[in-house]
């Protein structure tokens, strides 16, 4: 009897010893090293001989002709914009994200609304449990097929059967395949699923959209190399308690990674969200002090975000800092400006922080706005509602300039705003009418302004 082949792999990050050891020397995480079987298979093949393979010449990259493959677009325009334009032939995405947070949601109303033939194989729920998803959906469609299926080898024969012209599975860490002994969601399943399934997408040009788990800190769950193998890596985010979802690239061959598209969780699905600055904003009567507008940007798309702070004088020895949606680390560091630069004793004070909608912001130009809901709270002082911000806060506290600042400036305007502040170093050739641009260069201006 031939001996069985086995191999230790870390099950956080993937890496492969010959022996058992207590700690990864890759991630340093301990007891995450597990001993898989592997049986290497005469021939790993998905297919029979039914499916045409695509020739591999080399050829002159003028006479590559591209014109032949079409992408697929799906209804769903943020999807199609994400992907840099539609599905691609032959590409694999792998779509991660939290448990709950509506992938197998996304991918099934996208199975459902594709004018294509296309095969929803799903480990995770009974055909039943999909068409009650399907149904809450309201989508009616005729060319989206269910199957419920584990095993590669058999979801390939129904694919040779059916011959769908887009291939979704939910979830690759589901997947198992004969050819190796070892548990569904081990390494060395994933790694060979996903091998064996893009070996099919090469060869025929068959788009496959994979579903899968993400880890306790936020990487999909797996072999690292899962990441290197695919063509495009989604992640799906957001806060659950939020309605609001993010669909983001992280890697993407075909497109760039700039783009972004927004999701609003609905009873009835989700909803493209094509204008997120309207509903970011929340609509009052009366001023309140505390809130400021910042007019950042999201990939390339604009977006007006509502920064809410409260000061308030610290009850105990050690003041308060806490920040949601934004780096705690940067409010420390603009609160520190602030004490420094401007003359405010906020070192005794307790300091809130929130960026409304759930969503969390990474781009510095939302710093002028927080300076300035800070110092609307301290001083009890509410803004005018129609003021939005844009510009950076450097240590010594100089305004900075931002990139793209026009564009964030066209949209402050499309949405109704009377003035925004950026800073002087912005060069813009820019003649907005209805908005009156105010250039900073120094956080005591914005404080002259507020106080
Ligand atoms: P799901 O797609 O199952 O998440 P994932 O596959 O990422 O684990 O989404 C589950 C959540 O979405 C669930 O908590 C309920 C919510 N939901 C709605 O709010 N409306 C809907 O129409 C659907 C189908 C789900
Ligand atoms: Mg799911």
């Amino acid at each position: 009897m031939a001996k069985v082949k086995t191999t230790f792999f870390c099950q956080n990050c993937g890496n492969q010893y010959a022996k058992w050891q207590g700690q990864c020397n890759a991630c340093k995480a301990w007891n995450t090293i597990v001993e898989e079987l592997i049986q290497k298979p005469e021939k790993s093949d998905w297919k029979s001989s039914s499916v045409v393979k695509r020739s591999s010449k080399p050829l002159k990259i003028n006479a590559i002709d591209t014109s032949s493959e079409p992408r697929l677009s799906s209804y769903d325009a943020e999807f199609n914009r994400v992907l840099g334009g539609g599905i691609v032939p032959g590409a694999v995405t792998l779509l991660g994200g939290e448990p709950g947070i509506g992938k197998s949601t996304l991918l099934l109303q996208i199975a459902l609304t594709l004018p294509y033939k296309t095969l929803y194989v799903s480990g995770e729920e009974s055909q039943k449990q999909i068409k009650m998803r399907a149904e809450r959906i309201h989508a009616s469609d005729t060319n989206c097929y269910i199957l419920t299926e584990t095993k590669t080898q058999h979801i390939f024969k129904q694919i040779e059967d059916l011959e769908p012209e887009v291939v979704i599975i939910d979830s690759i860490q589901t997947l198992h395949s004969d050819y190796i002994e070892s548990s569904a969601g081990s390494i060395s399943q994933i790694k060979e699923c996903a091998t064996e399934l893009i070996k099919f997408a090469k060869e025929t040009a068959t788009p496959v959209l994979l579903i899968g788990h993400i880890t306790k800190d936020g990487h999909i769950a797996g072999p690292k190399i899962l990441e290197h193998m695919v063509d495009t890596v989604l992640q799906f985010e957001g806060d659950r308690n939020h309605v609001f979802r993010i669909l983001r690239a992280h890697k993407n061959r075909f497109g760039s990674t700039n783009e972004l598209g927004i999701y609003e969780m609905q009873g009835s699905g989700l909803r493209e969200v094509t204008n997120p600055s309207e509903l970011l904003i929340s609509q009052k009567d009366e001023a309140l002090s505390g809130n400021a507008i910042a007019a950042t940007l999201e990939g390339m798309r604009p977006l007006m975000i509502e920064v809410q702070a409260l000061v308030s004088t610290a009850v105990y020895g050690t003041p308060q800092r806490s920040a949601t949606g934004f780096n705690a680390k940067r409010l420390n560091m603009i609160l520190a400006v602030l004490e420094k630069r401007a003359g405010f004793r906020l070192g005794a004070k307790d300091v809130f922080l929130n960026i409304t909608g759930g969503i969390t912001v990474d781009d510095p130009a939302i710093d002028l706005a927080v300076v300035a809901a800070i110092l609307s709270s301290n001083e009890d002082r509410p803004l005018q509602s129609d003021l939005c911000f844009a510009a950076e806060v450097g240590l010594s506290g100089e305004i900075r300039p931002v990139q793209r600042v026009e564009q964030r400036i066209l949209e402050a305007e499309k949405l109704g705003f009377s003035s925004i502040f950026i800073s002087k170093y912005n060069k813009i050739s820019l003649k907005p009418e209805s908005i009156t641009i105010e250039l900073v260069s120094k956080i005591e201006d914005i404080v002259k302004f507020i106080v």
